[in-house]
């Protein structure tokens, strides 16, 4: 059989079981609502637009500015002839944003984790990781040389086990999802500080669902939880809250960063972030540090939905993170919901095993601040009703 002959079977086999997954056209930016080709304007309920920035006129003036004043792209990596001051800028940037020492720039969060792992630990170390991170995570540790352990997810005592089980090892290296992306549930990051410190180990939180969503003043799961300032070292993406494009960081300490630029592949041999998304990105920065709105905005949003919800008697997993899984239990119930809130103007996902576990099928809502009540209620009557005529709503 040729190769294209068995990819053509799997991909029959796919569709057969109802797993293909298919790509909605939309006809315009990214926002609280989108155009949808063949289905007109729907409430977008399924991005990692949490702030409204993708298409903020101030980020687009910053791109289109970038573009005029520093071109369209590098053609080159940032060590060869890739680097402008405006990528120095966003690093340093970035590196306010987390009260770090400094920053090291990727092509996406993606290439952040890829290019860590492998990099800064040898057959001598360990990574101790928790079994939920993201498959950037996976993938990146798969690659490292270093003895690797899983722990449960956000599981303190199976952490220790693992910490203890890899005691002969030179250095340690803790990794853990800040938000986990398919519960919007938060690692319990005090607690892990502290076994962090108890075993010398190194803490590296992916922030990717936390940066600009979390906290306060939108400074990630760290702000949130009260331990901003005490994670050795972050992975996060400019391709959700800051800004929705494309770009990823690692952000900690000073000879961390200083060693990646080195030695770090995806940051040696990938191109150079083009200008519009570095000064796309510093304008994103500017917004959430200037205006608190955005955070204070997404929080009450976020709050007023799982509350809505939840009193119409529609299963929500509890939190606080704008990510709301509305637990359906069946795939096929919670793939044929989706496309139903989606006649009904709601474009929102439904996951199902093996991507979430058996039996917890779920529709994923994502809130964003730039979503109005009037959205939010379309939503929330939506998504009530289709729960109610498939039979998932709390007796
Ligand atoms: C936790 C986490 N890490 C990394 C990524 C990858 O981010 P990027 O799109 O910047 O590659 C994602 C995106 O889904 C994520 O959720």
């Amino acid at each position: 059989m040729s190769l294209v002959n068995t990819l053509s079977a799997e991909l029959r086999e796919m569709s057969v079981a109802g797993t293909l997954k298919r790509e909605l056209l939309l006809k315009g930016p990214q926002g609280a609502v989108v155009e949808v080709e063949g289905r007109g304007e729907v409430v977008m309920l399924t991005s990692n637009n949490y702030l409204g920035l993708a298409n903020h006129p101030a980020i687009v003036e910053a791109a289109e500015k970038a573009e005029r004043d520093f071109g369209y792209g590098l053609a080159s990596v940032r060590f060869i002839c890739g680097t402008q001051t405006i990528h120095q800028e966003l690093e340093r940037r970035i590196a306010k944003f987390f009260n770090t020492e400094d920053t090291i720039l990727y092509g996406s969060c993606w290439n952040a984790n890829e290019g860590l792992f492998q990099t800064v630990t040898t057959e001598a170390d360990a990574i101790v990781s928790d079994e939920l991170n993201h498959a950037s995570i996976i993938d990146g540790v798969r690659l490292a040389k270093a003895k690797k352990e899983r722990f449960k997810n956000r599981d303190l005592g199976d952490l220790r086990r693992a910490l203890e089980a890899t005691r002969e090892n030179r250095n340690r290296l803790i990794m853990t999802d800040g938000v986990f992306s398919m519960e919007g549930s938060l690692a319990p990051l005090p607690e892990m500080v502290e076994i962090a410190r108890e075993f010398s180990a190194f803490l590296v939180v992916d922030d990717s669902h936390g940066t600009g969503v979390l906290g306060r003043t939108g400074r990630g799961t760290a702000e949130e939880l009260g331990v901003f300032g005490k994670i050795d070292a972050y992975t996060s993406t400019l391709g959700k809250a800051l800004g929705g494009s494309h770009g990823g960081f690692t952000t900690g300490p000073k000879t961390l960063v200083d060693y990646l630029r080195q030695k770090s592949r995806p940051y040696l041999f990938s191109n150079t972030l083009p200008p519009a998304v570095v000064m796309g990105s510093i304008a994103a920065i500017d917004l959430v540090e200037r205006d608190p709105s955005f955070v204070t905005r997404l929080r009450e949003n976020t709050t007023y939905f799982r509350k809505q919800l939840t009193a119409k008697g529609v299963k929500v997993r509890e939190g606080i993170h704008p990510i709301v899984p509305v637990i359906i239990g069946d795939t096929a119930k919670a793939i044929s919901m989706s496309a139903e809130l989606l006649d009904r103007g709601i474009y929102v996902s439904g996951f199902g095993f093996p991507v979430v576990p058996q039996g917890q099928a779920r529709l994923r809502c994502q809130i964003s601040a730039a979503h109005t009540r009037e959205h939010l209620d379309r939503a929330i009557t939506a998504i009530t009703d289709v729960a109610g005529k498939f039979g998932v709503l709390a007796a």
